[in-house]
Formats: structure tokens, C-alpha cells, sequence
């Protein structure tokens, strides 16, 4: 049987620099020949992908954050169980843009929703699956917005008010904080010559385990 794969996550909040630095991380680990799965959440399969278009479109302004909550876990479900779980129990590494701590972040902090309801939902779809590492990409929401805004139109995250990415932005420095081990916090506000420096030293980290 194929040794089980590693799980990467990628996080941060808006404009912090993910889809550049996805890229570094896809091929700093292929270069090293690691057979490599890149997905995204919400997303990664038909099902997870419409609930995504759902959950960003701003049509849904004001969507009821408990529905929210459970449209992004369904979405990951079936992410996990058709995409993420097969790979990983293949042998192949997944790379994916986002994850659970996007929940405790936008929900949990964001909505104000509070962690024991994200935990139980956390227990339910994923049982103790955890990622080996969590690159956690910090800059300071505003700056990460005036990034957004040079590139497209705002999706209905994005058009949440400052205050909700200063709670998102302290959700995930708060589980960065509770768990050092898994997390890698990488200050995204440096030139990227530097962060993607601190990304390689976390990633040799995984690698030399
Ligand atoms: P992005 O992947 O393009 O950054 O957009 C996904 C959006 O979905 C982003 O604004 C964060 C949000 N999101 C949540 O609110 N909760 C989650 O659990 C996940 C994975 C994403």
C-alpha cells in the first residue's frame, strides 16, 4: 500500500497573495518530484464548485450565516470524500487553497458564530483529519483589500466591511497561536522574494520529517 500522502493548506485573508504563491508551492514540491493534487475550497468537485458560485454570488447579500456555515461544510464533504481522502490514501500530496481554518476564521470570527458549533461540524465531515501543515499568509486587511480591488470586481465576501477581515485576520492568528506546530505564519506584507523564503524554510520543514 502507497504511504499516505501529505495535506497542505494555504490560508489567509483577501488580496494576501494565495494564487502566486499556490504557484511557488506547486513547484518548489514537484521540483522535488512530489506526485501533487492542487485544489481549493469552497470547490474542487461539481457539487463543491456550485456551492461555491452560490456562496460568493451577491445575490445571496445577507445570507443567514448558519446556512452559510453548513454550505461550506457540504461543500467540503464532498470534496473530502471524493478528491482529498482518494489522493491522499493514494500516496499523493494535496495542496489546497484553503480549508477548515477558513471556517473558523470567516464563520467562527468573521460571523461571530462561535467555535463549538464549528467544531461539532468539523467532527462530522472530517473526524480527526487535520493538515500536516498550514501556510498562513498574514498582511494587514487593508492593504489586502486595496490588492483586490486592483484586479476585480468584489465577490460577497469581499464586499464585507473592514471590521469583518480585522476578526478574520485575528481568527486565524489566534489558531496560528494555539497551534505553532501545524501552522507556518508567513508576514505576506514583505517583498515576495522574502515570502516565498519563508514558505521554501516551512515546506523543508514538512519534507525532512
Ligand atoms: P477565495 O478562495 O477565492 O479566497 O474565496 C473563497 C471565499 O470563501 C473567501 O472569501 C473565504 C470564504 N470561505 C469561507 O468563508 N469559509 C470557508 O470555510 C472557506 C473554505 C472559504
Amino acid at each position: 500500500m502507497a504511504q499516505r500522502g501529505k495535506f497542505i493548506t494555504l490560508e489567509g485573508g483577501e488580496g494576501v497573495g494565495k494564487t502566486t504563491n499556490l504557484a511557488f508551492i506547486r513547484q518548489w514540491l514537484e521540483a522535488r518530484g512530489t506526485d501533487l493534487m492542487l485544489t481549493r475550497e469552497p470547490g474542487g468537485t461539481p457539487l463543491s464548485e456550485a456551492l461555491r458560485s452560490l456562496l460568493l454570488d451577491n445575490a445571496y447579500k445577507g445570507m443567514d450565516s448558519t446556512a452559510e456555515l453548513l454550505m461550506v461544510f457540504a461543500a467540503r464533504a464532498e470534496h473530502l470524500n471524493k478528491r482529498i481522502l482518494p489522493a491522499l490514501d493514494a500516496g499523493q500530496w494535496v495542496l489546497c487553497d484553503r480549508f477548515t481554518d477558513a471556517s473558523y476564521a470567516y464563520q467562527g470570527h468573521g460571523r461571530r458564530m462561535g467555535r463549538q458549533r464549528i467544531a461539532v461540524l468539523e467532527k462530522l465531515v472530517q473526524g480527526d483529519l487535520r493538515p500536516d501543515l498550514t501556510l498562513l499568509l498574514d498582511v494587514d486587511p487593508q492593504t489586502g483589500l486595496q490588492r483586490v480591488d486592483a484586479r476585480a470586481a468584489r465577490d460577497r465576501f469581499e464586499n464585507e466591511q473592514l471590521s469583518f477581515f480585522q476578526r478574520v485576520r485575528e481568527g486565524y492568528l489566534a489558531r496560528a497561536q494555539a497551534e505553532p506546530e501545524r501552522f507556518a505564519v508567513i508576514d505576506a506584507a514583505q517583498p515576495l522574494a522574502a515570502v516565498q523564503k519563508d514558505i521554501a524554510a516551512a515546506l523543508e520543514g514538512l519534507c525532512g520529517e
